[in-house]
């Protein structure tokens, strides 16, 4: 199971002068277990901070959120999560950084490796299972981060601009092993994206936030089947509509 409630959550930091920032203002969501769901807004809007918190790695200044009915606090290997910026650890081989999580809760290393085989496979790495980060591309080490994230057997897979950096041949490519993953693993994925054109081709629902602090502007259902043509009218039009509901918090 994989079932998120996001209740009236919000966040404010505060600052030096001692004014604060709001960040994130009453957001209450139901992300259904094995949903795939993009957040898309402007800069600036929250995103991150919505996902750390569900990480645990925030907490909220306001409100709370359960995973599967129980609080989320603190950090836990249910909820994986994979950064824009490659996160390995440079130092380890490319199968010791997926064992590493395995390893942490307690599986002995030869059993942790097999375990990480599993995961490199699934992602088509096999054959770079010795190599250091350094020598992957940037598409190759997303695909360890995500097989990473993976070994720990998560429920939610937090991605906050996982394929950001990447050129669009590359992350058309990931976007598919990705949805191939989430199809065979039935994970839910909640997934930040500044592209609309990713945002309809890998997503169930689409939360648009407003500019900060970040509110749910709307919530658009994709309900394109898959696999999806991402050149279709329908994906044109969800597409023209998203971007105006963004222009319009530009404006505002
Ligand atoms: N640790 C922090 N301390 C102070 N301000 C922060 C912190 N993290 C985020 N913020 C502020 O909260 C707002 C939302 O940031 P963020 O969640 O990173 O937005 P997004 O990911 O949508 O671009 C921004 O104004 C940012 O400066
Ligand atoms: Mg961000």
């Amino acid at each position: 199971m994989g079932r998120v409630k996001v209740n009236s959550v919000s966040r404010t930091f505060k600052k030096e002068d001692g004014l604060s920032t709001g960040a994130l203002d009453n957001v209450s969501l139901e992300i259904q277990d094995g949903e795939f769901l993009c957040f898309i807004g402007p800069s600036g809007c929250g995103k991150t901070t919505l996902l750390r918190i569900m990480a645990g790695l925030d907490s909220p200044t306001s409100g709370n959120l359960t995973l599967d009915g129980v609080a989320i606090k603190g950090t836990d290997p249910k909820r994986g999560m994979v950064f824009q910026e490659y996160s390995l650890f440079p130092w380890r081989t490319v199968i010791d950084n997926i064992a590493f999580g395995p390893q942490m809760q307690g599986i002995q290393k030869k059993d942790a490796r097999r375990m990480a085989e599993k995961y490199l496979e699934l992602v088509g790495l096999e054959q770079f299972k010795n190599s250091y980060p350094y020598e992957l591309s940037g598409g190759m080490r997303q695909r360890v981060a995500i097989a990473r994230a993976l070994a720990n057997e998560p429920k939610v897979l937090l991605m906050d601009e996982p394929f950001g950096a990447l050129d669009a041949q590359t992350r058309n490519s990931l976007q598919n092993e990705l949805l191939e993953i989430w199809e065979k693993k039935h994970v839910t994925i909640l997934f930040v994206t500044h592209s609309v054109d990713e945002a309809v081709f890998l997503a169930d629902r689409v939360v648009v936030m407003t500019s900060r602090p970040g509110k749910i502007k709307k919530i658009v259902k994709v309900g394109l089947p898959r696999p999806r043509d991402r050149t279709g009218a329908e994906a044109n039009a969800l597409r023209n509509s998203m971007l105006k509901l963004l222009a319009e918090e530009r404006k505002g």
